[in-house]
């Protein structure tokens, strides 16, 4: 089944796009970058920045439901982002709270599961409550599983897998000839979640930055000029589009 829709990465293009529905990505991840230099161009506030960066998160997250994703992994906190200033750090702590008071019933009406990787142990306290309430209340969904990455880092993550393993090796519950890309992933805080598939990174930078560093081993990365704030499904369905239209071949040939 096809969906058409407007394409409008460019304001004055006004052809069709025609999305895959048997081919949506299974797993999403966004980096959402660019609200401070959004605000910078209005001259208000970073944190105005972030503000209107929320807005953008929930007709994402909307859309993403609409269309079927079933994973989406927002880049909300990285581990370094603690050396930001206290002042931005709590502005961005206090949004998470908001969004979550705010938004948990509809989340959980349409059917969406919260999920956080990261340590979320170093949040503050409400940041813990708020977060505790969610997986709660949406623990029993089916839909999409929304994954805020806090206080994460990938590299974090994969020496905490490491620590983790050698602590089952020692204690004998693993042996080494078993370790192999599956079991490792047991260990990371996606387990039982499938790779990603597209990483969509706004804002015109075009880096990893730390985010989802064993999960992305084939993911499609997308970028674009355009920053958070101002990111619209319809730029989202153009990620899916481009998407659709490469040539996974997961390192083998492509078989005719
Ligand atoms: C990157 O833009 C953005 C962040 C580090 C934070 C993203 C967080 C939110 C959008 C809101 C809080 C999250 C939730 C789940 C409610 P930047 O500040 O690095 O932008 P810049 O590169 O233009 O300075």
């Amino acid at each position: 089944m096809w969906k058409f829709f407007r394409n409008k990465e460019n304001i004055n293009d006004t052809s069709i796009i025609s999305v895959n529905m048997n081919n949506i990505p299974k797993h999403i991840g966004i980096i959402m970058d660019g609200n401070g230099r959004w605000a910078k161009e209005k001259n208000l506030p970073r944190t105005m920045g972030h503000k209107a960066g929320v807005e953008t998160i929930r007709d994402i997250v909307k859309e993403c439901s609409t269309l079927g994703v079933k994973y989406l992994t927002l880049y909300a906190f990285s581990t370094e982002n603690w050396k930001r200033p206290s002042q931005e750090v709590n502005a961005l702590m206090n949004l998470l709270v908001e969004y979550l008071k705010k938004e948990l019933d509809e989340l959980h009406n349409n059917n969406v599961i919260i999920n956080t990787i990261g340590n979320i142990k170093k949040l503050p306290s409400v940041c813990q409550k708020e977060l505790k309430d969610a997986f709660e209340k949406t623990k029993n969904n089916s839909g999409l599983v929304l994954n805020l990455a806090l206080n994460y880092g990938g590299r974090d993550e994969i020496l905490r897998a490491i620590k983790s393993m050698y602590k089952d090796l020692q204690e004998g519950k693993i042996i080494i000839d078993n370790i192999d890309d599956e079991v490792f992933s047991t260990y990371l805080y996606t387990a039982n979640m499938p790779d990603v598939d597209l990483i969509i990174r706004p804002s015109g930078e075009q880096r990893i930055s730390n985010f989802l560093l064993w999960q992305s081993a084939y993911a499609e990365f997308w970028y674009s000029d355009i920053k958070w704030p101002d990111f619209k499904k319809e730029h989202l369905h153009k990620a899916i589009y481009d998407y659709q239209n490469r040539d996974r071949r997961f390192g083998g040939v492509k078989h005719k």
